[in-house]
């Protein structure tokens, strides 16, 4: 019997936001009890020679991760190979402790399969999430941090941010992921130009060797797209992730006219940003697509299209926690149907060829 199944229509009708919390008491409380997150590690955690990857010099034992906004504190880090995944993003962490926006903040739209959130950085705080994972780290999956500065920090002092949570958390987490595109703190998206993005990896590089990534936007111009995914890996950027929530409305009926789409609905847009990039940038440095992935089908098409690593977050609220093993399992039948042997032979299969002139 799928539990998961039987209790969904009861979690739909609580408030999102209360439902989350909840599934992380949960896990808080689960940790302390290793039995029951063994037997769930030894059924979802899949570990197939196919599909481990050395990226960055990082081991990733399978290419499905946490999105970041799933365990925006790090309370939940044990409990990730028991869901089944072979990394995450903490956060966004921002370096003070921050209330976020006014309540409620975080919708379901059922009939889509997609959730709309206008959090906007609710998190503890860089010093007690550093405190959190000094605790666990080095862990046994690479862990990201997603990066985002405090929405009282003027735009022109935005850098000062970024900088404070490098240094802070540079030995507890593998890499870093630059959030500008999170739709939910006030003008946080204009820093998505060419200026700022050279400024903040000149200053962000020599304060670590990890690996430092960049977040796209799916609401960013095809152009921007082509030029920003450019100057970003000349600035320095170790890999790009595409791409964040959407706040084109028009993709489904009765938005809120507030915060960002995720889930189903973001998926297509989010396939043509993978696209775009890995047309331009594939093979300089890896990219990880995420946005509205929920089957092993989706998830393969965009490894073909050039992505090396996956993220999800909207689907384990409407698939259920199992997700994530079905996705990898699939995924090693997929691969293996089209004759390959390693998930990397797979990996861009599909970009369309530049044509030159
Ligand atoms: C997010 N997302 C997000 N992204 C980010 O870079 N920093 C963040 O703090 C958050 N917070 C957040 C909260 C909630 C409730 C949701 C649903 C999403 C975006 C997330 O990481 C991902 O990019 C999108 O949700 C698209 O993926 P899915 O959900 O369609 O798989």
């Amino acid at each position: 019997m799928d539990i998961f199944k039987t209790i969904k229509p009861l979690i739909y009708k609580t408030d999102p936001e209360f439902a989350h919390n909840a599934v992380e008491t949960i896990f808080k409380t689960a940790r302390r009890c290793p039995l029951f997150f063994n037997s769930l590690t030894k059924r979802n955690f899949i570990d197939n020679p196919i599909l481990n990857q050395k990226i960055w010099d990082l081991e990733f034992k399978n290419p499905v991760g946490v999105a970041a906004g799933f365990d925006k504190n790090a309370t939940m880090v044990s409990a990730w190979p028991a869901l089944g995944f072979g990394w995450g993003e903490i956060g966004a962490v921002t370096p003070l402790p921050q209330p976020g926006n006014e309540k409620p903040r975080s919708w379901r739209h059922v009939e889509y399969e997609a959730i709309q959130n206008a959090f906007g950085f609710n998190n503890e705080g860089v010093e007690v999430i550093k405190k959190r994972l000094s605790k666990i780290y080095p862990f046994i999956l690479p862990i990201a941090a997603n990066i985002g500065k405090n929405k009282t920090t003027p735009e022109d002092k935005a850098i000062e941010d970024y900088k404070i949570l490098v240094k802070e958390l540079k030995d507890v987490v593998d890499f870093f992921v630059i959030n500008i595109s999170s739709p939910n703190t006030p003008n946080l998206r204009n820093l998505l130009n060419e200026e700022f993005i050279n400024n903040i990896f000149n200053e962000l590089k020599p304060l670590t060797k990890k690996p430092i990534l960049i977040k796209f936007s799916p609401d960013m111009e095809d152009a921007d797209i082509v030029n920003l995914a450019n100057i970003s890996v000349e600035a320095g950027a170790d890999g790009i992730i595409a791409t964040n929530t959407t706040i084109n409305y028009d993709i489904i009926n009765s938005p809120i006219k507030r915060g960002g789409i995720s889930g189903k609905p973001l998926a297509k847009r989010s396939f043509e940003v993978l696209r775009i990039i890995a047309s331009e940038i594939f093979g300089k440095v890896p990219i990880i697509s995420v946005g509205g992935i929920d089957s092993a089908e989706e998830a393969y098409k965009r490894i073909r299209m050039g992505a090396s690593l996956l993220q999800i977050y909207t689907a384990i609220i409407y698939k259920g926690p199992g997700i994530v093993r079905k996705i990898n399992k699939g995924l090693i039948e997929l691969l293996k149907k089209d004759g390959f042997n390693h998930i990397s032979e797979a990996t861009g299969i599909d970009i369309p060829k530049k044509i030159k002139g």
